[in-house]
């Protein structure tokens, strides 16, 4: 297969799918990221041949040699992404075509091959058409996550000439297991998640990596999410583990931390940007200390705080612990301003409002 040729997929469909009253009782609670459908998508590339071997096929463990190099120092990148069921029976994806170009921007900083923007699509339209039974009813939805890993056997510390691109795909309802109305978060002083010149503005499995010590400290002082600070001053806040954060003030304007390369381009940071703007919120791209939304709590500036991302979707954050005790905000609850931009986004993805900004992709 040359460079210039389109992939071709071969299919080989499950010989034995798990039986229907078996996939239905595995969705009516399928929590986050525990329910696996039947295929997988598969695509191999190396420095010589570029992208081959696209495969659809049963899901199954993936045989590697203990010497591929992403076992030894990491190179991997993934998204997420979900997809809906609408109410005629059809499934549809949320701006699939921003996850293609950020896993191109992920690949590019950790050294790793570019896939085109039509092949990830078609693996995701791909597995979503073959696997559209496991998409759950009402508020679940169907997780993709599709990744790439180095797979060149080889220990030497170099980029690798070899890649596996994976896709599968999980049934899922909502990240956070708290019946809590709104999370809360710890403010890790001592570890940073990514630093000016880093990963951090890349979809990489390292930057989880390193987030985890910080995360089961939150959990240890009963939080559900660790927030980070940023690594120079340690004072500007910048993202939770996974997720985004906004900050909704008293005169009905909102602040989010900038990309600056160090947090995650969020896509549905983007698109909440986008729906204030359709509102004529005003929101301020800038930074904002841990010490301002201490401030901004207790002085009752700020309203609401919120956190937000593809598994999150839109959560209220209602309180904010650290070393220094904890503060809440508003009044522990969603508040007004979170819930309008969270209908305003669940209702495009979920096809009940009209799409005006084309970010609905249908599969067929
Ligand atoms: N920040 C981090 C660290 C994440 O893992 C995620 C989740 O993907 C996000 C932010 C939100 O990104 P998105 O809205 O594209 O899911
Ligand atoms: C996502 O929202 O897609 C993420 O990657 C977050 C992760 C914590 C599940």
């Amino acid at each position: 297969m040359s460079k210039t040729e389109p992939l071709k997929f071969v299919h080989h469909p499950h010989p034995s799918p798990l039986p229907a009253d078996q996939r239905a009782a595995l969705l009516k609670n399928p929590g986050f990221g525990r329910v696996f459908t039947d295929h997988m998508v598969t695509i191999r590339y190396h420095e010589k041949r570029g992208w081959h071997d696209a495969r659809i096929e049963p899901r199954a463990p993936i045989p590697m040699d203990p010497a591929a190099a992403v076992l030894h120092y990491a190179q991997e990148v993934f998204e997420g992404l979900k997809a809906y069921r609408t109410a005629d029976g059809g499934a549809t994806l949320f701006r699939p075509d921003e996850n293609a170009r950020r896993f191109q921007q992920s690949a590019e900083r950790l050294a790793m091959p570019s896939l085109p923007v039509p092949l990830f699509l078609e693996s995701i339209d791909r597995l979503v058409s073959l696997d559209r039974a496991w998409i759950p009813d009402g508020d679940g939805s169907l997780y993709l996550r599709p990744f790439m890993f180095a797979n060149e056997v080889f220990l030497g510390v170099k980029p690798s000439s070899d890649y596996l691109y994976v896709v599968i795909a999980s049934s899922v309802g909502a990240y956070f297991k708290t019946d809590a109305p709104a999370v809360s978060v710890w403010v890790s002083e001592e570890f940073t998640r990514a630093a000016p010149g880093g990963t951090g503005a890349a979809k990489c499995g390292g930057n989880y990596a390193a987030s985890l010590l910080a995360q089961a400290e939150a959990i240890r002082h009963g939080c559900d999410q660790v927030v980070f600070l940023d690594a120079v001053e340690r004072r500007w806040v910048e993202e939770l583990g996974g997720m985004n954060v906004f900050f909704v003030l008293d005169d009905g304007t909102m602040v989010t931390p900038p990309l600056g390369g160090t947090i995650l381009p969020g896509i549905t940071r983007a698109s909440l940007l986008t729906l204030a703007k359709d509102k004529a919120i005003k929101v301020r791209e800038e930074p904002y200390s841990i010490d301002q939304w201490r401030a901004d709590a207790a002085s009752g500036r700020l309203r609401e705080a919120f956190a937000c991302g593809t598994a999150a979707v839109v959560t209220p954050i209602g309180t904010v612990r650290s070393k220094d005790g904890e503060f809440k905000i508003g009044n522990g609850g969603p508040g007004t301003r979170t819930e309008e931009l969270k209908a305003a986004l669940v209702d495009i993805q979920r096809g009940r409002a009209a799409d005006k900004h084309g970010w609905i992709h249908k599969v067929f």
